[in-house]
């Protein structure tokens, strides 16, 4: 594994990890009962992160733009997506298995690189459990969640068939069978047949990605919202992955979110759309405060791409455990649209450069985890290096509080009286916090740690001059402003 610069960021993880639990930004899931591994619930300044990611870039990408649209879809769709899709069949990753320990592994996560013809890296990373460097070939192992809905109890079916599998084989082993024998096996299989429809009937699948839904839904967005090519249908939504090792926090896990474009276009525009979306996926970054020198725009090798994409870009980032996948950037061709779709979807009836005619969109993918957004955002933005604070430098549109308010003291109700007014004057405009507890001192360290860019103190000299102290999260540098210049101050500072 390529060595992080971030890596050398003592213990960032860890460190990272202890704040979002210790300030109410992240929490291991199912936490009193023991948690359920790689489960991570957003507590009440997470929430205001992940939902600021995503209004930020619902903004950018849908509200100021003319050629997107959104769709917001069900997470559990027709299972003949999935088989349209090539999902069932293709979405799968390699599977190894330590000779030694068992202990199960993405062959990616232990250096083996297998496209989907052979294996090309044979020299594999040790084992995490026991040290062998021995694996098992790779298998491919369907990343797709099962679920099953209706009224109908699986479980007993299941137990049936294993135990019908298990007879058939038995007669299957037995040379030469009588009648009797002949016979049991044919209505085994029968019945085989029937508990295996039932079972098909009831199974579901939670969508793996966004994207399916953006496609079976084209002719609907097209029909209301006569959009022409080029234009892009946007969905920010739930996905979940039977992944074979999450892990890493938020990293990898088998519940999260993703932003995604469709962006539709004239196949001999492709080239041209990909390398735009390449840019605007680099713009993204910077706006929400990623260094570029952070992030490797990787070129996906024929053979490790995803089953309908002609090219991918993935963008790894230098997370403290290694360079990995943040987004990704993918030309699906016609591919899906042609699966879904008998008849060619898409008519301009005013173009001149398809003679009218009825044609398949070519489709540019730029993709976003969420998560894997807040990820990055915290390990740009921690920051220990004073010895006296921990400081998290957010960008100021994805701070949870914008400001904090607090009166000098909290047993003075002058003060109180004034603070409070100012308090609930910021709120109707800007995310607000209020602390009265404990010294000036202290308050300020603790928002800080939740990177709100600044403090507001009224005190003694707020009551006589109608001024407030104003304290910057990044310099720690205080002035005076005037209580009638502050919501100006703040609309200046926080977003120049
Ligand atoms: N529609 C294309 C698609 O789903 P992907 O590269 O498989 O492409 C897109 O996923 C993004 O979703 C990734 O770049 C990553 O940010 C995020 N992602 C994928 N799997 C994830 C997981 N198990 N946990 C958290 N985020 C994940």
């Amino acid at each position: 594994m390529k060595e992080s610069a971030m890596a050398k960021h003592n213990n960032l993880m860890e460190k990272i990890v202890s704040l979002c639990k210790r300030r109410g930004f992240i929490f291991p899931g199912s936490e009193i009962y023991g948690g359920l591994a790689n489960s991570w619930d957003y507590g009440p300044l997470g929430v205001e992160l992940k939902n600021n990611i995503k209004q930020l870039w619902w903004k950018k990408f849908v509200h100021e733009r003319d050629d997107v649209v959104g769709l917001d879809a069900a997470l559990i769709m027709n299972p003949k997506v999935w088989e349209a899709s090539g999902h069932l069949k293709e979405f799968s990753d390699p599977l190894v298995e330590c000779k030694k320990c068992h202990e199960r592994y993405r062959a990616g996560d232990v250096g083996l690189v297998v496209p989907k013809i052979g294996l090309t890296r044979m020299v594999a990373d040790a084992c995490s459990k026991c040290g062998s460097r021995e694996y098992t070939p790779p298998r491919r192992f369907n990343l797709m969640l099962k679920t099953s809905l209706g009224p109908l109890d699986q479980y007993p079916i299941i137990l049936n068939l294993g135990s019908l599998y298990q007879r058939k084989e038995e007669l299957n082993g037995i040379q030469e069978k009588n009648k009797d024998q002949q016979k049991e096996l044919e209505e085994l299989e029968k019945e085989i047949q029937r508990l295996t429809m039932i079972i098909n009937s009831s199974t579901f699948y939670f969508r793996p990605e966004t994207a399916q839904s953006m496609f079976v839904n084209f002719k609907n967005i097209l029909d209301t919202t006569r959009k022409t090519l080029p234009f892009g249908i946007a969905q920010i939504g739930k996905a979940f992955r039977n992944e074979i090792t999450p892990g890493n926090f938020i990293f990898r896990t088998r519940e999260f979110e993703q932003m995604e474009i469709e962006y539709f276009v004239r196949e001999n525009e492709w080239k041209k759309w990909f390398e735009y979306w390449k840019d605007e996926m680099m713009e993204w970054m910077k706006e929400i405060g990623i260094d570029k020198k952070h992030v490797h725009a990787v070129e996906v090798p024929e053979g490790e791409r995803a089953h309908y994409s002609k090219r991918t870009i993935d963008f790894e980032y230098e997370f403290p455990f290694g360079q990995k996948e943040l987004y990704g950037l993918a030309y699906r061709t016609d591919f899906d649209l042609k699966n879904h779709f008998k008849e060619a979807p898409y008519k301009d009836a005013h173009s001149q450069a398809d003679g009218g005619e009825a044609l398949y969109p070519h489709v540019v993918e730029p993709t976003w985890g969420v998560d894997r957004s807040v990820l990055a955002v915290l390990c740009e933005a921690y920051d220990d290096s004073d010895a006296e604070r921990i400081v998290l430098h957010l960008k100021p549109a994805l701070a949870p509080y914008q400001a904090a308010v607090f009166p000098l003291l909290a047993n003075k109700p002058e003060l109180v009286k004034l603070a409070k007014k100012i308090y609930d004057d910021l709120r109707k405009e800007f995310s607000v916090a209020w602390d009265d507890r404990g010294n000036i001192g202290k308050r300020y360290y603790a928002q800080d740690e939740i990177g709100t860019p600044y403090c507001i103190t009224v005190d003694f000299d707020s009551l006589e001059k109608y001024d407030v102290t104003v304290r910057d999260r990044d310099t720690a540098k205080q002035e005076r402003i005037s209580t009638n210049e502050l919501r100006s101050y703040l609309n200046k500072s926080l977003f120049r």
